[in-house]
């Protein structure tokens, strides 16, 4: 398996290699464009001096004094008309050089070999210690003439300084090699920890600490990564929460079905007695139904993307037919209505804002005593349009009011065992969950005892 680390260590090296090889190259390129000619020029400067030097000197002993010249770093070689030469100071690696150019310094030219030497990517003039890389100037010994080549010992001028740079290339080489292999460690460290505790999650373990005190790109995905990981968690608390309620809300009904079914098995049973068994059933299995009805609608609205179906409809028309519908129920607990219903038009799913207004009238009727009334309330308001559902029922309790929307959650425990069976505790999330993929919003006041008013406000577009 290539590892990150890997990855990392081996392109550092390589980028190294290719920074240095690029950096050669361009200084050769430097060495060959500035430096060649200002060498030269040095170079046949010294020549110049020594032939000087000698001429006023005639009395001197040549031989002795080019060995000491070549002593002082410089490699000197000496030749007459008839191509007899010697040698001065450091050894030359090849020692060819054309009789042409000789006998043409002999003649009395210079030579510019330094100056001329062909340029080349990978081979530094400068340091090619050949005899054409030299400068040649003539000179006249004992009425003979001579020509004389000369370069820089660079083994003896620069020796040390070489050892040196070599030395610094290759600790330089060295360290960074041990640091960038260490260091990737320490870069790749809180990777690996990302990586087992991806492995953990998948184990189910939530409980993960990821210490990674980073500020920069890998510290972001660590803190991202530990909110991702407790979302999951809340999910899946959720997930389990939901399947455990669904559950028990399935679980109810279905035992008292078979009770029933058991009971109503005996024999000698009064045919009144039968009747009323049978319309339990008939009720728990009305409730199974309801329920499962809640739940794919619910499971429908969580899907969310494009399940909308919009079109322009009169909202107060359709709250006039759900009060017509349900006004056997309302009758029946002789509940007062009170509606100001104005033709107002709306843009939303038709079907399921039906939901949402017999939900929340459906509510009303339920926790309300006899006697009560409800109003309902249609208007416009600038781009929105706003529906108010007011009742004067048994209201909701303050600790209730922020779980009301969640789902399976049935308020107040001190309410009629009656309402507590019919409910499901769904009706409030599919409402708020219709009017939050229309952006709307849904406010609620209660006050215990005095009543409660929902409104619901959706933008009108
Ligand atoms: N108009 C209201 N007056 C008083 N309490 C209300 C009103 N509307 C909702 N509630 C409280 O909010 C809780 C949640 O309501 P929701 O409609 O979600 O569930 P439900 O009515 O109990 O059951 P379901 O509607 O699924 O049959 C109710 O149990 C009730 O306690
Ligand atoms: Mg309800």
């Amino acid at each position: 398996m290539r590892t990150l680390y890997l990855r990392i260590v081996i392109t550092t090296l390589v980028v190294m290699i290719f920074s240095s090889l690029l950096a050669f190259i361009i200084s050769n390129a430097y060495y060959q464009s500035n430096l060649k000619p200002h060498n030269d020029k040095r170079i046949t400067g010294m020549a110049h001096d020594i032939v000087t030097f000698y001429e006023k000197n005639q009395n001197v002993n040549i031989d002795a004094y080019l060995e000491s010249i070549g002593k002082l770093g410089y490699q000197i070689y000496l030749v007459n008309e008839d191509n007899k030469g010697s040698f001065y100071g450091g050894e030359y690696r090849k020692k060819d050089l054309d009789t042409k150019i000789i006998n043409s310094v002999i003649a009395g030219q210079e030579y510019h070999g330094i100056a001329n030497f062909p340029s080349s990517a990978f081979i530094t003039g400068f340091f090619d210690n050949v005899l054409t890389n030299t400068v040649g100037v003539p000179l006249v010994i004992n009425d003979e003439p001579y020509a004389m080549f000369l370069r820089s010992d660079v083994e003896v001028q620069f020796g040390e300084l070489r050892f040196f740079f070599a030395l610094l290339l290759v600790v330089t080489s060295l360290l960074s090699i041990i640091f960038v292999t260490v260091s990737t460690r320490y870069l790749v460290k809180p990777i690996t920890k990302l990586t087992e505790a991806t492995k953990q999650i998948t184990k189910g373990k939530y409980d993960i600490e990821l210490q990674v005190n980073r500020s920069d790109e890998i510290g972001v995905l660590a803190s991202n990564f530990s909110e991702m990981v407790r979302s999951i968690e809340q999910l899946e608390e959720m997930r389990q929460e939901f399947v455990s309620n669904v559950s028990h809300e399935i679980q109810t009904p279905l035992a008292s079905i078979k009770g029933f079914a058991q009971m109503l098995q005996e024999k000698d049973l009064l045919e009144e007695q039968q009747r009323h068994y049978l319309s339990i059933i008939e009720d728990e299995s009305q409730r199974l139904s309801q329920l499962s009805k809640q739940l794919l609608t619910l499971a429908s609205l969580d899907k969310e993307q494009g399940i909308l179906e919009k079109t322009t409809f009169d909202v107060a028309a359709q709250i006039k037919q759900i009060v017509t519908v349900t006004q056997w129920s309302w009758r029946e607990k002789e509940l007062a209505l009170d509606l100001d219903l104005p033709t107002t038009n709306l843009t939303g799913d038709q079907k399921l804002l039906y939901q949402v207004w017999t939900n929340l009238l459906t509510n009303s009727i339920k926790y309300s005593n006899p006697g009560d009334s409800i109003s309902i309330r249609v208007w416009s308001e600038d781009d929105y349009c706003c529906i108010e559902i007011e009742d004067t029922g048994v209201g909701i309790s303050e600790e209730d009011i922020p779980h009301i929307f969640t789902r399976f959650y049935k308020g107040d425990k001190s309410r009629s065992r009656q309402d507590v069976r019919n409910s499901s505790g769904l009706g409030l999330a599919i409402v708020k969950k219709i009017i939050d993929l229309h952006n709307g919003k849904i406010e609620v006041s209660s006050q215990q005892r005095i009543g409660t008013t929902f409104k619901v406000t959706l933008p009108n577009m």
